[in-house]
């Protein structure tokens, strides 16, 4: 029988970086999206013609909508399937410092990157009963950037989440997070907007997605690590 990571945010950009590694490593992904069914299909299409063995069944979810979230493990794609891992990847990073912060924007930032991580590994838990949750988190999680508080604070949740959840759970569940530095752009931003913060880290060196990749592969190999937070970005977080 095949084993399934889900995956979410996995139709373009790093989450479709590390369901492309974990297919070449013999997975079958559950590939998640919300706005880019296009690009999910394609993915689905191109993972299935080079590993024709494996399943990549797509499934959409609102992770803003707590109903939905509280809902996807009901869905029959998933119910039958026997999953081992959850790649907590989808993200949503706004700008807004802390006096921007409204009721429905702190909603908003905090449902995508803390609550439905949080909903989606309590339904993983009870589905699985065992297996492995690799939350990603950000760079910034031991800094104050203060240009997208909300987010950072949302983050901040899912670390300290992630490392309770990882003696909670134990030894039946590892739970694990990555902190990526300057990988990929802020969809809408280009590289130039990038090259500041990599000339500002210690190794002034981009992040790639396989690297990242390589980071999901290694924590979920090595069943001596949990609550771990791997730093994979240049050394950012030094500075
Ligand atoms: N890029 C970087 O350099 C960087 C740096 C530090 C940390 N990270 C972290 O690494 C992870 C991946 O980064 P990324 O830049 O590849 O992320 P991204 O492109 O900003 O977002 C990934 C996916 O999240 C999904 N998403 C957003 N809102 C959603 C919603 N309401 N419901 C369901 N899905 C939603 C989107 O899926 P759809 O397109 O299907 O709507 C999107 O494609 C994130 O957790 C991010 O915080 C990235």
């Amino acid at each position: 029988m095949n084993k399934f990571v889900l995956v979410t945010g996995a139709a373009k950009r790093i989450g479709a970086a590390i369901s492309h590694h974990l297919a070449a490593e013999g997975w079958s992904v559950l590939i998640h999206y919300n706005s880019s069914n296009e690009e999910a299909l394609k993915l689905a299409a191109e993972l299935k013609a080079n590993n024709p063995e494996q399943e990549f069944p797509t499934i959409k979810c609102d992770l803003s909508n707590m109903q939905e979230v509280m809902h996807l493990f009901e869905k029959p794609v998933i119910k039958e399937m026997e999953l081992t891992a959850l790649i907590n990847n989808a993200s949503i990073f706004t700008p807004g410092n802390i006096e921007d912060i409204t009721p429905d924007f702190l909603s908003q930032q905090m449902g995508v990157n803390f609550q439905a991580p949080l909903f989606l590994m309590q339904a993983f838990k009870k589905h699985s009963g065992n297996g492995n949750i690799i939350n990603m988190l950000d760079t910034n999680v031991v800094k104050n950037m203060e240009t997208h508080a909300a987010y950072l604070l949302a983050k901040k949740n899912l670390e300290a989440l992630t490392q309770m959840a990882a003696l909670a759970w134990a030894p039946s569940i590892r739970v694990n997070g990555i902190s990526p530095g300057p990988v990929l752009p802020p969809p809408g931003e280009d590289q130039e907007h990038l090259k500041k913060v990599i000339n500002n880290t210690p190794l002034k060196r981009q992040v790639g997605t396989t690297e990242i990749a390589q980071t999901v592969s290694f924590l979920l190999n090595n069943p001596s690590i949990t609550g771990q937070i791997i730093f994979c970005d240049s050394g950012a977080h030094l500075k």
